[in-house]
């Protein structure tokens, strides 16, 4: 199947590990030239070679999305570097292991309005496109208990809902937005990589709880992503795609 990306400009948020990684490494494997931040500037500095080395455009920059004015800029600079932006993937996150009002507040800034901000500076040019397409990276923990509760989970679930109700409002300018929530991803380096080697118990028993008898992976996650967001899926808008291995059981309508 050709998803149609070659030649789109895709602006991805937090890119140097993970799943952003896998996200920007299937990107630019189907042609697609692409924008995309992290904190850690060294990080950002080897991605961009990675990038390139694929034979497409790469702007990468060191930039932290939860200082809106900073995030902003870099948005209005590399829409124009790319000359124009197809698509937006919201993938950063403060993660879920902050506690009390800190956690509220630091998933509030990042998770949702990176997203939300990201959404606000370019719909103008996702408008432009002739395939304009958004993709939040939310999570499980928004729509099943997952352990305690938390500020990552009740923010990523406002997420969920503003895409769709965005989705509604951006389809007579033919942008689509929808949602991929992963549940437990392993890779060298992550958060469940920790949990194995530190609480080898708490590991056993949420992989246990995937129907599938295992996590899914960064690329696994990436492929729903990336399908999402290219003219593939034209007709698909305001979806929320879970890919979690089987650990939710809720039936989904
Ligand atoms: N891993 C899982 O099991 C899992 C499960 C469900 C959902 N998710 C969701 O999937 C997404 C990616 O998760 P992941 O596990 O791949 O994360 P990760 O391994 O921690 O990587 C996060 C990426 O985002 C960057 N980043 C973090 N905070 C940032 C900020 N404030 N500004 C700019 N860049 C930032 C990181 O680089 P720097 O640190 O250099 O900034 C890194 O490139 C998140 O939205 C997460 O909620 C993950």
């Amino acid at each position: 199947m050709d998803l149609g990306l070659r030649g789109r400009r895709a602006i991805v948020t937090g890119a140097t590990r993970g799943i952003g990684r896998a996200i920007s490494d299937l990107l630019a494997a189907e042609g697609a030239d692409i924008a995309f931040c992290a904190r850690n500037n060294a990080a950002v500095k080897e991605r961009v070679k990675e990038l390139t080395s694929e034979g497409v455009r790469a702007f990468g920059a060191a930039v932290d999305v939860g200082d809106g004015p900073a995030y902003r800029a870099w948005l209005e600079a590399v829409a124009r570097d790319l000359g124009g932006v197809d698509i937006f993937i919201a993938n950063a996150s403060a993660g879920a292991g902050t506690e009390g009002e800190a956690a509220w507040e630091a998933n509030f800034r990042v998770d949702l309005m990176h997203s939300v901000r990201g959404c606000e500076a370019l719909l103008p040019h996702l408008a432009r496109s002739d395939g304009g397409a958004v993709v939040f990276v939310t999570t499980i923990a928004a729509i099943e208990t997952f352990f305690s509760p938390t500020a990552y989970g009740a923010l990523k679930a406002a997420l969920i809902t503003y895409g769709k109700q965005l989705g509604q409002a951006v389809a007579g300018h033919g942008i689509r937005i929808n949602m991929v929530s992963p549940g437990p991803v392993l890779f060298p380096g992550g958060d469940w990589d920790r949990v194995r080697r530190e609480r080898p118990e708490v590991f056993a028993e949420v992989e246990g709880q995937c129907a599938l008898g295992r996590m899914a992976t960064p690329e696994e996650v990436a492929r729903a992503v990336v399908f999402l967001a290219s003219p593939a899926a034209g007709a698909i808008t305001g979806s929320n795609l879970v890919i979690d291995a089987g650990f939710t059981k809720r039936v989904q309508f």
